[in-house]
């Protein structure tokens, strides 16, 4: 086969040198046709659009053929020429096709379309070849684009934190340990407790909740800084929102209060959604129209409001006035009560209409580290609240008096010893700053329309579920 330099589908297609010969490779889609002509949809990945390879039988031979069929792997030499087809600019008349690797029709699990989600999260190594994953994971693209390019326009550096560590920053108890002991032989002390020297680390060590304490340390010296990285969390929530390995982005800003830190957060996601209408329309628009209707609609509809700021007292006020009118919820509402998911949409769904930045929550629900108001109750919490998902991003502003944030600490149970550095920033010049973490796939969610976050992330980990 004569060598020609590949072009990438999503080139082909745009392209207008009709004539000239063109080269692509890509994995079948379907092939159809007659005795004399056979049509190969193929697709790269580039694009969800497939390109059309017109191919004489008889040029070709029907045996020659016949390993074609849906899920081979294929490289073609032909003419690009103008298709007579509706929808489509141009097609490619095979001149000569390299067959790379079979799928036989017999064992292949992607033969037909319309394969169901939980179906197809059976076969997560396939998935990302369906047009729905594709377009999901080129959307995952764009948006971790998105992330990076908002933080860099503005100064922000991105600062990477450890993926191992010996503290808990949300202080919930929820870590997966690591550790390279023998789990049939473990040293224990005198007490029945874990002898840690001997591990690895020689303390005990897990897989981080979130990149925020290390975090603030970066904003204390590089001002404004945010990591974007895996994090990881035991809790067995079974949910269409929860992950136990998600990826998080945590901006950290020096000399922000609360006000400054709801700002950044709107116009950030509100960047992000833009983009991803600016970028990955065609993707989007494939999945308004298989699984939410109202999926740009909702997306625009985001971007032109306002999002609506209240605080926790006036929402827990809002959600009890619709309890009294015979609103029911799952879970109790009233003050001191950490809202569900139910209540959240209630809010921003049923109530607003609109997304929410709900702020000074009780001190009781949230982490060690939010800075404390003055009313003894509260602190500088914010949560925002999207339609569909509930609470997209948690942060605060931070306390930043060290006896304050220790004593928190301490009360909340969470061992100081271990958070020394930490605790130092507030020793050694020590100022006001406020972050906030979104959760990555929370976002995809709500951009790809999504209806599960298992479907937005390539490999998902729950509980139960560590395959692929
Ligand atoms: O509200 P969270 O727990 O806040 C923090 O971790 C802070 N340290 C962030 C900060 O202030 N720097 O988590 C932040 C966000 C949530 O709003 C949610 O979007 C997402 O992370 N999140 C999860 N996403 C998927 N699966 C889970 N199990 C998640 N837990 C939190
Ligand atoms: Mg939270």
């Amino acid at each position: 086969m004569e060598t020609i330099v590949r072009t990438k589908i999503v080139d082909v297609l745009k392209s207008e040198a009709f004539g000239t010969t063109v080269n692509v490779k890509g994995w079948v889609r379907t092939r159809r046709g007659s005795k004399q002509i056979s049509f190969i949809a193929l697709n790269d990945g580039s694009t969800i659009k497939n390109v059309q390879i017109v191919v004489s039988v008889e040029d070709f031979g029907e045996e020659y053929l016949k390993p074609i069929t849906t899920g081979a792997c294929i490289s073609v030499n032909g003419t690009l020429v103008r298709s007579e087809g509706k929808g489509q600019e141009a097609e490619i008349q095979a001149r000569e096709i390299l067959i790379y690797g079979t799928a036989d029709p017999a064992t292949y699990p992607l033969q037909k379309k319309g394969h169901s989600l939980e179906f197809l999260r059976e076969i997560a190594h396939l998935r990302p070849r369906t047009n729905t994953f594709g377009a999901v994971f080129r959307i995952r693209h764009h948006m971790a684009m998105a992330i990076h390019r908002f933080f860099h326009e503005r100064g922000f550096f991105y600062f990477h934190t450890p993926v191992i560590t010996a503290s808990d920053c949300e202080g919930a108890g929820q870590m997966f340990q690591v550790t390279t002991m023998n789990l049939y032989d473990l040293k224990k002390d005198d007490g029945g407790s874990i002898d840690y020297t001997g591990d690895f680390f020689g303390k005990q060590t897990s897989l981080t909740v979130s990149g925020q304490l290390e975090g603030e340390l970066a904003a204390m010296a590089l001002g404004s800084i945010y990591t974007f990285g895996p994090t990881f969390r035991a809790e067995n929530s079974n949910t269409p929102r929860h992950l136990a390995e998600f990826w998080m982005i945590e901006p950290e800003v020096a000399f922000n209060g609360i006000e400054e830190n709801m700002q950044l957060a709107e116009e950030f996601i509100k960047y992000c959604i833009r983009w991803g209408l600016d970028h990955c329309m065609e993707d989007i628009r494939f999945l308004n129209d298989m699984y939410d209707k109202e999926l740009i609609e909702r997306l625009h509809f985001v971007l032109e409001r306002d999002f609506i700021r209240l605080t926790y007292t006036e929402g827990i006020k809002i959600l009890e006035e619709a309890v009294a009118k015979g609103q029911t919820f799952e879970f109790p509402v009233f003050w001191g009560a950490d809202l569900a998911s139910e209540h959240e949409r209630y809010l921003v769904e049923v109530h607003f209409k609109c997304p929410v930045i709900l702020t000074d929550y009780p001190k009781e629900i949230k982490s060690f580290y939010m800075k404390q108001n003055d009313d003894g109750k509260t602190v500088r919490a914010m949560d925002v609240l999207f339609p569909k998902i509930g609470e997209i991003i948690g942060g605060s502003q931070r306390e930043d008096d060290y006896d304050k944030l220790s004593d928190h600490a301490r009360e909340k149970g969470v061992p100081v010893k271990d958070i020394w550095w930490y605790l130092d920033t507030r020793k050694f010049g020590t100022a006001p700053h406020s972050g906030f973490g979104l959760g990555f796939e929370r976002l995809l969610l709500f951009v790809t329309g999504m209806g599960n976050i298992r479907d937005v992330i390539p490999f998902p980990r729950t509980p139960n579920n560590a395959g692929f």
